[in-house]
């Protein structure tokens, strides 16, 4: 994610792009820059936060301008990295909020043509692309260019000799327009936009927009004009921040179809060159608290599809244990990539003589520093201390990984691993529909608010599951969640079950079905209320639990995601109905750099 603004009227446009610029940093604050255009295009960018950017600026008097704050995806978080960029000719200018997939063969084109480069981006193939296109109307040249490039994307260009004009297009990435008199604007998201507007206008998928201080245009994919009517919102600049949530954590919930689709763009057709896979035979997946049970469902993917030998450890633990298992991948696990304990296990494992690879949603943090090689998650930035969509970003890292690994070792066939991907890219679906169900969690979340206790049990790639969902009980609602393995617990905690511990049960119909139903029935003998999480259309489910959360059918190696989601649900609404401070819960920090 990154965040982009743009502002044409009669005000100076900087002070109104830095203003949108800071409301949109929780998308990204790798770098930042603006483009303000006053007879010519004065650039101006700056690695860090919009602060950093700020310090650099002198005073700019144009009344058009273009904004970017971003969350580094192709290339480095760097100054000559950093959007806005300004083409040949130095009169167009281009910000861009995406991934473009087919960068790479344009660019060798673009390069051959003589095209100067100033970045490692991919953004920046577009820029030139629609400088060639150009003959004196933007958005003739942008969609012109738009019908050559493949990915995910929203655009905003200027150019010097059209001077009172923007132009924007989107497409899987988001852009509102703002209304004003005598002024327009745009930008990533609605709260950007507020301190001049609160009369916007959506763009959708596949539009492109001209908007000049007098008017907004929009455009249909075949160049058809769109009537549209404005809406007004009615939210304040705070409550827009959360995108009328009430709470981040709901917020970056409901992100994760957006969050998946983001992780895998680009990754399943043509594979991130990955040569630290090259050669590996074992997989040790290290990581802390959520992350942690990612690592686990990791084990259980690594194994599936890529056939590949796997363990996850605790990466507080790892450093004290004897080793004897020669030098397996080391597979550290960190959404921040700050986690003392995590950076700790990624340098013991170095010493160790293995290979070390940082599964992590930030580009610059330590860990990227201290391991071989990175692969990113592109959750964007998340700022409730429940890990919830940085998660799901992490499970998709490392059906990504498997993915590569059993194509590289050579155990998956073409056929198989066709399968896999198509089946991985109905996860964003699969995953809106579980947010769409949200109220009925909610309901079932208000029958059980009061309880002291909960258990939460699954088998195999639920296991993991069962320990996350009790974590985020825990950490946000404070009721005390314990995880179990549901074949253990009748090796000890049956003895903890009563009619006041609520059991809530992964019931995916795949090979663990039916013993699930045993250790169901082992629970609610005891009077412990049983609430399913199961698949649409298991009709038999509701003989043996007393509520159900349905989910949509995916593979069962696939369903920690849709699972997870509803877990984060149910915990979300508890702690609400509790009162608890669900953004910041009580003695826990965001980012852990102790060991
Ligand atoms: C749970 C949570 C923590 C973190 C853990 C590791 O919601 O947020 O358990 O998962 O502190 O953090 P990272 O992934 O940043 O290494």
């Amino acid at each position: 994610m990154c965040g982009i603004v743009g502002y044409t009227g009669e005000q100076a446009a900087l002070p109104i792009l830095l203003e949108a610029l800071k409301r949109l940093e929780y998308r990204g604050y790798d770098s930042a820059g603006v483009v303000v255009l006053d007879g010519e295009l004065t650039l101006h960018k700056a690695k860090g936060e919009i602060r950093e950017l700020e310090n650099v600026l002198p005073d700019l008097p144009g009344t058009l301008g273009i904004g970017h704050t971003r969350w580094a995806t192709h290339g480095a978080p760097s100054q000559h990295n950093a959007h806005p960029f300004v083409d040949c000719t130095g009169k167009l200018a281009l910000a861009h909020n995406g991934i473009i997939e087919n960068y790479g063969v344009h660019k060798e084109a673009l390069l051959a043509k003589g095209h100067k480069f100033t970045s490692e981006t991919d953004t920046e193939v577009v820029l030139h692309l629609v400088e060639d296109a150009y003959e004196g109307n933007l958005e003739e040249a942008l969609r012109a260019v738009l019908s050559r490039i493949e990915g995910a994307y929203a655009f905003a260009l200027t150019h010097a000799d059209e001077p009172r004009k923007l132009v924007v297009a989107r497409r899987d990435s988001p852009l509102v327009l703002g209304l004003g008199t005598g002024e327009n604007l745009f930008a990533s998201d609605v709260p950007a936009l507020l301190r001049t507007t609160s009369k916007v206008l959506y763009l959708m998928d596949g539009e492109l927009a001209v908007l000049t201080p007098e008017e907004v245009r929009i455009q249909a994919p075949d160049g058809s004009a769109v009537d549209r009517k404005p809406e007004v919102v009615t939210w304040d600049v705070e409550d827009a921040e959360r995108g009328g949530f009430p709470h981040f954590m709901l917020k970056e919930i409901f992100e994760q179809p957006e969050v998946i689709h983001a992780t895998l763009l680009g990754r399943l057709s043509d594979f991130e060159n990955l040569e630290i896979l090259r050669g590996a035979d074992r997989v040790q997946l290290v990581a802390c608290g959520t992350s942690y049970h990612a690592a686990l469902v990791g084990k259980y993917i690594l194994e599936e599809i890529a056939g590949i030998p796997a363990s996850a450890e605790l990466a507080s633990e790892y450093r004290y244990a004897a080793r004897s298992d020669g030098k397996p991948l080391v597979v550290c696990i960190s959404q921040s990539g700050e986690t003392a304990d995590t950076i700790g296990a990624a340098r013991e494992a170095k010493r160790r003589g293995s290979r070390t690879l940082a599964v992590t949603n930030y580009v610059d943090s330590s860990l990227t520093r201290e391991v071989d090689e990175s692969l990113y998650t592109r959750a964007g930035l998340e700022i409730g201390v429940a890990a919830t969509k940085t998660f799901t970003a992490q499970l998709v890292a490392l059906y990504i990984l498997a993915l590569r690994l059993g194509i590289l070792r050579g155990t998956l066939t073409p056929d198989e691993a066709r399968k896999w991907t198509e089946e991985i890219r109905a996860l964003p679906r699969a995953v809106q529909a579980v947010v769409d169900n949200a109220p009925a969690i909610e309901a079932l979340a208000r029958e059980f608010s009061q309880v002291r206790d909960m258990f939460f049990i699954g088998r195999n790639v639920n296991f993991p599951m069962a320990m996350e969902g009790a974590h985020k009980m825990k950490e946000i609602s404070y009721v005390h969640a314990e995880g179990y393995a549901a074949g253990e617990l009748k090796h000890g905690a049956l003895a903890l079950i009563t009619k006041e511990t609520p059991v809530v049960a992964l019931l995916p119909q795949d090979h663990t079905y039916q013993k699930m139903i045993g250790n169901v029935g082992e629970v609610s003998a005891r009077g412990a209320p049983v609430v399913a999480i199961g698949y649409e259309g298991d009709e038999e489910l509701e003989k043996y639990v007393d509520a159900t959360i349905r989910v949509p059918w995916v593979r069962s190696i696939y369903s920690p995601v849709v699972n997870v989601v509803a877990l984060q649900l149910l915990a979300y609404y508890t702690a609400r109905e509790r009162g608890c401070s669900i953004d910041k819960p009580r003695n826990l920090a965001k980012t852990v750099t102790v060991e």
